[in-house]
């Protein structure tokens, strides 16, 4: 595996940070002596430094000056009062080139920019480059996809720090900043589809006269056997799909009522929907 030897800096300990820490520690592409973790909660650093053996900072400012990357992580709430910690500190200065990412869902490249490049001029600007990125909850148990957008001042070798982090935790592709909202939209709210499908799957089968366990059994293992399926034969889902429908069958006697209620078509509204709020809560 590729290797960070900078030191990397994670602002808020939650679930989102916690699963850096987790990921950077466990796939080694950075070791605990190399990371800082900032929380407003004691106890959260307390259980980082037990649980990861990485350093507690309860000042986010320092945290900032201590660390060549870092990452923010905390609630989109919290984040103008954080960035405000650190550009709005007495000694706030850019000495060695640091690297900026950001994971806070709904927080544009320009409002972190507006906060931490006011009080700098240009040529210490083009030292902080800032990264946004969107990851999903499956990062959780390292297998996550991540979309990341970089302003102008992040060199290749900043994309390539972001990447090595961000494959810690699953899957990265890179998007210009426009199309974090679809990203959000897909890959980051995409979970929670895919659970509701799940449950109606699971109810599917209790309608049909299964018991719960079972319905829960054959839903999953169904859907993991259909995604290894897409993945090694490397043939388009709807062709799959074709193959298994037989005229007049009971796969099609269902792909039947599902074209009658045009769940396809709802599923796309949903997603555009969502990128739509997307796009409304960042602006
Ligand atoms: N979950 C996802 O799928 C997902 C996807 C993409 C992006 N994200 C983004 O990831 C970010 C983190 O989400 P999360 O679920 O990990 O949130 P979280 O569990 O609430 O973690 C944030 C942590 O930061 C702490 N904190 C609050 N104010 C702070 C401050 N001033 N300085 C330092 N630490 C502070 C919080 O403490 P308190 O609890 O006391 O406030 C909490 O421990 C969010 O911005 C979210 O938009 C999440």
């Amino acid at each position: 595996v590729a290797t960070i030897e900078k030191k990397i800096g994670v602002l808020g300990a939650g679930n989102m940070g916690e699963a850096f820490v987790g990921a950077l520690v466990r796939s080694k592409v950075s070791e605990p002596a190399m990371i800082a973790v900032g929380d407003v909660r004691k106890e959260r650093l307390d259980f980082m430094h037990a649980t990861y053996g990485v350093s507690p900072f309860t000042d986010n400012f320092k945290l900032f000056n201590d660390c060549a990357v870092v990452i923010l992580a905390v609630k989109p709430q919290q984040t103008e009062e954080v960035l405000k910690q650190i550009a709005g500190h007495s000694g706030y200065e850019i000495g060695a080139r640091k690297l900026f990412i950001s994971i806070v869902a709904g927080i544009p490249i320009r409002k972190i920019e507006e906060l931490l490049y006011a009080p700098l001029v240009e040529g210490l600007r083009k030292k902080l480059p800032i990264i946004r990125v969107m990851p999903n909850t499956p990062a959780l148990v390292l297998a996550g996809m991540s979309g990341m957008s970089a302003n102008a001042n992040a060199t290749q070798e900043d994309l390539e720090t972001t990447r090595t982090i961000l494959r810690a935790l699953g899957k990265v592709m890179e998007f210009k900043e426009a199309d974090l909202d679809a990203v959000t939209a897909l890959s980051g709210s995409g979970p929670a589809y895919v659970f509701y499908f799940i449950e109606s799957m699971i109810a599917g089968g209790l309608a049909a006269g299964l018991e719960p366990h079972a319905a829960e059994t054959l839903t999953l293992q169904t859907l993991e056997g259909a995604l290894k399926l897409l993945r090694e034969r490397k043939e388009r889902p709807e062709d799959l799909r074709r193959k298994v429908t037989s005229p007049g069958g009971t796969t099609e006697a269902a792909l039947t009522v599902m074209e009658s209620h045009q769940v396809k078509q709802n599923i796309v509204a949903a997603i555009v929907a969502a990128a739509r709020r997307s796009k409304e809560l960042s602006n």
